[in-house]
């Protein structure tokens, strides 16, 4: 380990959570930056403490005397050309104690680090360990800030529970996304692979199938304007979710008539339609006019749609299978009601095929994801219940959700708190930085503070994924031709 530094004292520090040290002068041919991990080899406690460097003071003792200095300077003459006081400047830094790395794995430091302790920059190995980043079989998305190691994060740790990315328009979210996906799909079968359903709000990942790139042949990309759901697979609180004006007697003779077809029909191998049930509706005998009406009109109003079919299109049982990726084109939909529809749809089934292991685990990917499950009440919501449901039961079933959005203050609070890795990226919007702050355990003031700084590219990974929050410079994607337009191409290329 290189050596950069020692322990100094100040009138508060060496405590057990920070200490400064001052580098040492052999080592200018690097640079102290912040946020960069150190570590001091105590003498007398049994591990090495880690610590990250949080602020660098540069200081000089001839300019500390504001007086001594204006003296020299009006006598025409620069203190420097007097006495030697560029060799006088020194670096000091303040750094934070994260935890002692021992033989019995991480703890917390519960004693200060003592002056004149060596300080030395993180070694690759070391700082791996401590981070809790897996170098073997992780997924790699990016190298940590002013270090050179790998960001791979632990599969299970990173998406057994879900995650969000956050950031406002243009900061990379969609690239880290496809990022993730390269490396889905490149796994070997003996490192475990899941399976991922993207929702492609926007049409801008189709274009990966077309890339060259040898994992086109794990892809499938189906437009939206070809689904169909399998109607007898929908339950009657599956409707009310989707007309959600449907009066609890209303929905209460929806369960008696749907509960009867899957009886006559379903048991016996038959599927059945909209118009099946509507027409069940009409001719059932104990239903009054006016719920029997209710009822048909909601079901009219749906079969309209064109959604509802006796086959499900795409067969999700097939379609989810380890090592692939299934995408759904949203971006042919105008209707924001639609699209909810075919998410609700799309994951009421995935959950229910995961909860009998018909499926393998699953990852679903949601762009845009505040509007798919809004926090307010005024917002069209069918997809919402789903979305609460897997965010706070999926991983008992190996079901997680990766969820993207530019306005996380729109986005549920319920579903937010329950993404344990969080990827922040820029985001410069106070009130989303405030409730980012207080959805998010594990990030602390100094980091959330340095959020609108990110340059494009650049991400905070904070919670399960990581022992602590780390900052990462997302690599460049494999998949190369994915590039977004823009104005200018599309202006050029404009002919009526
Ligand atoms: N890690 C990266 N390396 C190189 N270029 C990047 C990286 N991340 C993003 N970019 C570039 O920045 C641009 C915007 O990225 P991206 O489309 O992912 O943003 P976004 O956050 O998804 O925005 P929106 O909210 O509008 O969808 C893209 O043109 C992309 O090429
Ligand atoms: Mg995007």
């Amino acid at each position: 380990m290189k050596m950069i530094g020692t322990v100094i004292v100040t009138q508060t520090t060496p405590n057990p959570s920070e200490f400064h040290f001052v580098i040492t002068k052999d080592s200018k041919d690097f640079q102290l930056k912040r946020d960069m991990y150190i570590v001091v080899d105590t003498p007398e406690e049994e591990g090495k403490v880690i610590a990250q460097v949080k602020d660098i003071i540069k200081t000089n003792r001839y300019f500390s005397s504001p007086s001594a200095v204006k003296a020299y300077e009006t006598s025409g003459k620069t203190l420097a050309s007097i006495f030697p006081a560029d060799s006088w400047e020194y670096i000091i830094a303040k750094a934070k104690a994260l935890g002692i790395h021992t033989k019995q794995g991480v703890k917390r430091l519960q004693y200060p680090v003592s002056p004149g302790d060596n300080v030395f920059l993180a070694d690759s190995n070391l700082l791996s360990k401590f981070l809790g980043l897996d170098q073997d079989n992780g997924l790699y998305i990016g190298k940590l800030e002013h270090h050179d190691i790998k960001v791979k994060l632990n599969l299970t740790r990173f998406l057994q529970k879900h995650l969000a990315i956050l950031a406002i328009s243009g900061a990379g979210k969609s690239y880290t996304v496809s990022v993730l996906l390269e490396e889905l799909l490149n796994r070997k079968k003996e490192q475990g692979r899941i399976a991922t359903i993207l929702f492609d709000v926007h049409g801008e990942y189709k274009g990966l199938k077309e890339t060259g790139a040898k994992i086109n042949e794990q892809i499938e990309v189906i437009s939206a304007s070809y689904i169909q759901f399998a109607t007898h697979s929908i339950s009657a609180a599956q409707f009310a979710n989707f007309q959600p004006d449907i009066s609890p007697v209303q929905l209460r003779e929806l369960y008696v008539v749907l509960g009867r077809m899957y009886n006559e029909k379903v048991k016996k191998g038959v599927s059945y339609t909209i118009s099946d049930i509507m027409e069940e509706i009409e001719n059932d005998e104990r239903m009054n006019q006016r719920t029997k009406d209710a009822l048909n009109g909601w079901l009219f109003e749906l079969e309209k749609t064109k959604l509802f079919g006796v086959k499900e299109f795409p067969n999700l049982k097939e379609k989810t299978k380890p090592g692939k990726l299934l995408i759904i084109d949203l971006s042919d939909f105008t209707s924001l009601r639609q699209k909810q529809m075919i998410v609700s749809y799309t994951l009421s089934r995935l959950f229910e095929l995961r909860k009998k292991s018909e499926i393998p685990p699953v990852s679903v990917i949601l762009e845009e994801a505040h509007q798919f499950a809004p926090e307010s009440k005024l917002s069209l919501a069918i997809s919402r219940p789903i979305i609460n449901t897997i965010a706070r039961e999926g991983r008992k079933f190996f079901i997680s959700l990766i969820l993207i959005s530019q306005r996380p203050v729109n986005l549920s609070t319920t579903t937010l708190s329950q993404c344990n890795t969080q990827i922040i990226m820029k985001i410069m919007n106070p009130y989303d930085l405030e409730f980012i702050g207080r959805t998010s355990e594990g990030i602390d003031r100094d980091t959330l503070n340095s959020i609108t700084t990110l340059g494009v590219g650049e991400a905070i990974v904070v919670g399960n994924a990581v022992n602590h929050p780390i900052y990462v410079k997302i690599r460049e994607r494999i998949t190369k031709n994915l590039e977004t337009k823009n104005l200018e191409q599309v202006a050029k290329n404009f002919d009526l």
